[in-house]
């Protein structure tokens, strides 16, 4: 068995055994297939696809290349939730608290950004002293304690998945259906909690365009779950704007305090709202509505602020958010309703000034951000601010901003967020 002959294989598109990707990750893994070759077999693969078999297979595989974390340590149903990525989600930093501020317990280990979109331990690492490295011990004394932990994925979790994932975020591969679901089932698995609920957004600011090929990563992920004896459920969400109106690091923190204070935006509650009831009815074992109400309260008599603050403190961090950038406003050109803000073209923006990597090892920029002060369905005059721009070494150009922005006399209706729950 090589490397080449494989790849070939899967660009005839012949269905590999489970021996044959378990040569491919080993090897990979262990430095004797190099970067290279790798990539030529990950974009046969987005070419390509998988069958389902395969991405189960390749899920397995990734899942034993390390460590599984035993939760069982921590009293109670643990529930985990992940998002396959989308531009200003910064959805984790609100849910986590306000799950755990209801009584779930919640032991979650984030990424950091992926092509265009943002990654949650990117976002905390604004926050002044955050420690995103948790050994296995303090991570699991703190679920018991404070009922929520929120940490990078420790080194011999899933090794498998940290290596490609890289290698994924700087060759244009990340928008493959099987390597989505290996990707994040075999963390999710390996991560040990009992339940898992799925973000999986579509649109033209997530790793996936359209419905159908959304809705087949859910089922596939759903499936994975369920035959691993882990309930999975999938809520499917509309990515075609960006999430809120904070893109960037520090910004989407602090959008988020807001939002946990009880002034964020709109759509970003929503959603916190919808996630947040289906997570604490399968940690508590109640319904829906009883959820949905137990996050509300708990959202506006600021408990889930209050869990913020300690998880904040817990790991080290300082709520003092500093942004010296130079900050400017882009102004509209013309009046009209705002029908359409292209969520990729800014996050490819926001990532090129700093908020992103565009080298497997480049240091991020946390002052670097948007904050949009206008959403789909505004309307907004001639010279009025459409957003606001936080730069630090790098300049952009006015227009590529104003790019983003689809002004037309006429609006008719605003997409729904929530498509779709898969279980
Ligand atoms: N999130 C992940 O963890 N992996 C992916 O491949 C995509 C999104």
């Amino acid at each position: 068995m090589n490397i080449q002959e494989l790849v070939s294989k899967k660009n005839e598109g012949i269905e590999l055994t489970y021996e044959e990707l378990e040569y491919i990750v080993t090897n990979y893994v262990n430095g004797n297939i190099n970067d290279s070759d790798m990539t030529l077999f990950l974009k046969a693969v987005v070419n390509k696809s998988m069958t389902f078999d395969e991405t189960s297979n390749l899920t397995t595989i990734m899942l034993n290349s390390g460590d599984k974390i035993d939760l069982s340590n921590i009293n109670g149903v643990k529930v985990d939730k992940h998002s396959t990525g989308g531009v200003g989600d910064k959805t984790t930093l609100v849910l986590l608290p306000l799950v755990a501020s209801c009584g779930v317990k919640v032991a979650k280990m984030s990424g950091r950004s992926l092509g265009h979109t943002g990654g949650t331990i990117d976002k905390l690492e604004s926050i002044p002293g955050f420690k995103v490295e948790l050994d296995l011990d303090t991570f699991i004394n703190q679920v018991n304690k404070i009922g929520v932990a929120l940490a990078s994925q420790t080194g011999n979790l899933v090794p498998a998945d940290k290596k490609i994932y890289a290698l994924r975020d700087v060759t244009n591969t990340v928008s493959s259906i099987p390597l989505i679901a290996s990707s994040i089932m075999s963390k999710k698995l390996a991560s040990g909690a009992d339940k898992i609920v799925l973000d999986v957004k579509v649109g033209k600011g997530a790793l996936l365009e359209n419905l159908k090929d959304a809705k087949t990563l859910a089922n596939y992920m759903v499936h994975i779950g369920n035959s691993h004896g882990r309930e999975t459920v999938c809520v499917l969400t509309n990515m075609n704007e960006p999430l809120g109106n904070a893109i960037g690091n520090m910004v989407e923190v602090e959008e988020s305090i807001n939002t946990l204070k009880g002034y964020g935006p709109s759509d970003l509650k929503e959603l916190v709202l919808t996630l947040g009831s289906i997570m604490v009815s399968l940690g508590l074992g109640i319904s829906i509505d009883e959820a949905y109400k137990m996050c509300v309260t708990n959202l506006e008599n600021g408990n889930a602020y209050k869990k913020f603050v300690e998880l904040v403190e817990t790991q080290g961090g300082k709520l003092e958010l500093i942004n010296d950038s130079k900050k400017f406003s882009i102004k509209s050109n013309q009046s009209g309703f705002i029908t359409k803000i292209d969520a990729l073209m800014l996050g490819e923006l926001v990532r090129k000034l700093g908020a992103g990597r565009l080298h497997k090892d480049d240091k991020i920029d946390h002052r670097v951000g948007f904050i949009l002060s206008k959403k789909v369905g505004d309307f907004v005059l001639k010279d009025e601010e459409l957003m606001k721009v936080y730069l630090t070494t790098k300049d952009c150009r006015i227009d590529d901003l104003l790019k983003c922005f689809t002004i037309e006399n006429d609006f008719k209706e605003k997409d729904k967020l929530i498509l779709e729950v898969i279980k």
